[in-house]
């Protein structure tokens, strides 16, 4: 029997998660909370915090659902999946001590290293001279992170030893990220290309989904600051679905051994960034949710039931599930507010996507949009999704671009660089 499904979260990730769920034969209804006006074209929005454990417990259990799909860390790292659990709702995300492999950078590392898992050298810290310490033991470019989630803010990659100390005394001395910079994690630099690895997790075993390769910096030519993604492709040539199969072993498994072990069974999705360096890939981070906009790349890419996959994570055994992959390729360019990833204005009158979304092989996911009347406008910072398919990621690029340029809206901004020379 069909299922009915709740996605959890209001941005592209959740429109995308609830387009793909949509059309998987196994689901027969997609809910959000509190969704988002793309994802309101796919079935009832409700509007309640995602992040309030006991309100999407009630939901959850008022709307009967067989299912609920947590969209972003936040509710994950509040406890959600513990609410549903209680009241045997299946979820497909971490409990909130699991989800701590996001919310805590420390205790992440500690996981890599104690499943030995390849990464970089790191010293976790709360006291200034250690952390000192730390960054001339490392050397330039210095690494300082927040330990908690800092909403983007908490990683300053410093060239100048002054700055890197500057950004310690940010956290340890003048308490500019709160509780989330009481701890800091100094880090090696790791050099090379940033490459998003997902795995569809069943506390045990892993299914691993296409590769992608995110844009973060809010310019062309990587300048800028960083952002929270400004565009993805897959596939990634030379690190393809059946090119990284052994990071299962290398890096999946034996996180999810490590974590089991510690009484935190993973069931959800794993998303380890790794950059390739000289000496191979290594983790640079793990999130315990799908990458936004990668997410918005990969899964239109799906040829097989994602609510199958997801339905058995979060209740039995991924044990050699396999998802099939059309053998296309996809680009997404993210369009964002004016000013993003700084202040932006919102409200701003949004033109085009009907016109983009009727082009061959485009879908146009929203990520911070609200009606205002019968009008759309801007409401986040990144506000639109552009993704298309195509024989090739160039073909696929040239028509993402061909869509993004029927949208309007006044102090728009994107990347023109999505994807070029691949
Ligand atoms: N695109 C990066 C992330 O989702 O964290």
């Amino acid at each position: 029997m069909a299922r009915d499904v709740l996605v959890l979260g209001g941005g592209g990730r959740e429109h995308v998660l609830a387009w793909a769920l949509t059309r998987s034969p196994s689901v027969a209804k997609v809910v959000t909370a509190p969704g988002n006006p793309g994802t309101a074209e796919l079935g009832p929005t409700h509007a309640i915090d995602p992040t309030d454990p006991d309100a999407v417990a009630e939901l959850a259990a008022r709307l009967g659902v067989d299912l609920v799909v947590v969209g972003p860390e936040a509710p994950l790292v509040a406890g959600v999946v513990d609410a549903l659990a209680a009241r045997d709702i299946p979820a497909f995300g971490p409990v909130a001590d699991a989800a701590r492999i996001e919310g805590s950078k420390a205790f992440a590392k500690a996981i890599m290293e104690a499943a030995g898992a390849p990464t970089g050298g790191a010293v976790a810290t709360g006291d200034r001279d250690a952390a000192y310490a730390a960054l001339e033991r490392f050397g330039p470019p210095y690494v300082v992170k927040a330990d908690g989630l800092a909403a983007g803010k908490g990683v300053r990659i410093c060239t100048e030893l002054d700055e890197a100390r500057d950004a310690v005394d940010d956290a340890l001395v003048r308490g500019l990220f709160g509780a989330a910079g009481s701890q800091l994690v100094i880090e090696e630099f790791l050099d090379g290309p940033e490459r998003s690895v997902f795995g569809v997790c069943d506390g045990t075993e892993v299914v691993l989904l296409e590769p992608a390769q995110d844009y973060k910096r809010a310019l062309d030519g990587d300048a800028g600051l960083n952002t929270g993604g400004m565009g993805a492709y897959t596939p990634v040539p030379g690190f393809t679905l059946s090119e990284v199969d052994h990071l299962e072993d290398l890096v999946f498994r034996p996180v999810l051994q490590e974590l089991a072990d510690r009484g935190t069974p993973y069931r959800g999705l794993l998303y380890a960034g790794l950059v390739e360096t000289t000496a191979g890939p290594k983790l640079l981070e793990f999130n315990a949710r799908f990458g936004d906009p990668e997410t918005q790349a990969i899964l239109p890419r799906i040829g097989g039931d994602l609510g199958e996959l997801l339905w058995q994570a979060a209740t039995g055994s991924v044990a050699g599930a396999e998802l099939s992959w059309q053998q296309r390729a996809a680009v997404t360019v993210v369009l964002a507010s004016g000013g993003y990833p700084g202040s932006y204005p919102t409200g701003v009158p949004i033109h085009g996507v009907e016109a983009a979304a009727a082009l061959p092989d485009v879908e146009v996911f929203h990520a911070g949009t609200r009606r205002e009347d019968d009008r759309l406008v801007t409401a986040g910072g990144r506000v639109l999704a552009v993704t298309a398919l195509g024989a090739t990621v160039a073909a696929a690029r040239e028509q993402a671009y061909e869509a993004t340029d029927l949208i309007g809206f006044d102090g728009v901004h994107r990347r023109s660089d999505i994807a070029a020379g691949v």
